[in-house]
């Protein structure tokens, strides 16, 4: 059974870390998914590279239910996201590791649940914790042990995207207490909860927001960060895999919908 996943971001694309990789095509209600598996440290892991293994699909493109649904069907317990990140706070600067606690959720024409009516009928998700507190609690722990500076806390913003934000824009999200600004995390996190699943998101600060930085931003700058920092990524990814229990249960994660019966797939 895959009990853990790797969701790459933008310059995440290649589970290299992982031995014996294969890939398999999941169906799904909502079309299949490609996922790379593998083993590290003993454990199968899977992989899957949220923009495509070229950058071909845009955010808002992104089949993020089918995708969640993909890595349940697997037997996944816990996903650790990788994203690529603006900072609109000054204490998170360029290469910095944060993981968000909280999002905004600034997006439209997403679908960002799996229960809009029909079979499934409607559910209201509890989204006090989406990033699960534990995961979190075990990276940070696992971040000081390797000597990698991580951030335990911080509110995503979700942009639709694929364009990059105004001035204007960064200014209002920080005055509602937005710290980091991305495209992808919703819905893939809302989804990851109403599916029971553990969802953390390792964020890394590419570059200050439109408007706090000096220069206009760039894909290449946010790449070119990404690459620049990889091997602290690929560390803390391996160590994770490697340290976590993936049936371990002390957060509410697995039984978020206990009173309407559970996810089902
Ligand atoms: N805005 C939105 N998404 C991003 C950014 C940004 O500044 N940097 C990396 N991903």
């Amino acid at each position: 059974m895959v009990k853990i996943a790797v969701i790459g971001g933008s310059g995440v694309y290649n589970p290299d870390m992982l031995e014996n990789v294969r890939e398999e095509v999941v169906e799904t209600p909502y079309g299949e998914v490609t996922v790379k598996i593998g083993t590290y440290a003993g454990r199968e892991v899977a992989f899957l590279a949220r923009h495509g293994s070229h950058h071909s699909i845009a955010p808002h493109k992104i089949n993020y239910r089918a995708n969640i649904y993909a890595l349940k069907k697997l037997g996944v317990k816990k996903i650790i996201a990788t994203t690529a990140v603006g900072s609109l706070n000054p204490a998170m600067q360029l290469s910095d590791f944060v993981l968000p606690n909280q999002f905004l959720d600034f997006t439209n024409g997403r679908v960002t649940t799996f229960y809009e009516g029909g079979d499934r009928g409607v559910v209201h998700c509890d989204m006090t914790d989406p990033y699960c507190p534990e995961l979190r609690k075990e990276i940070a722990a696992l971040g000081k042990k390797l000597g990698i500076h991580v951030i335990n806390g911080g509110t995503y913003v979700c942009t639709n995207g694929p364009r990059y934000e105004s001035p204007a824009e960064i200014k209002m999200y920080s005055m509602l207490g937005g710290d980091l600004v991305g495209m992808t995390n919703v819905p893939e996190v809302t989804l990851a909860q109403e599916a029971e699943m553990c969802y953390a998101t390792i964020s890394m600060v590419t570059n200050m927001a439109a408007g706090i930085s000096q220069t206009k931003l760039t894909h290449q700058e946010v790449m070119d960060a990404m690459a620049a920092n990889s091997s602290n990524f690929r560390k803390l990814i391996m160590a994770l895999i490697a340290e976590i229990d993936p049936d371990e249960d002390k957060c509410d994660c697995a039984h978020i919908l206990e009173s309407v019966g559970g996810f089902k797939l």
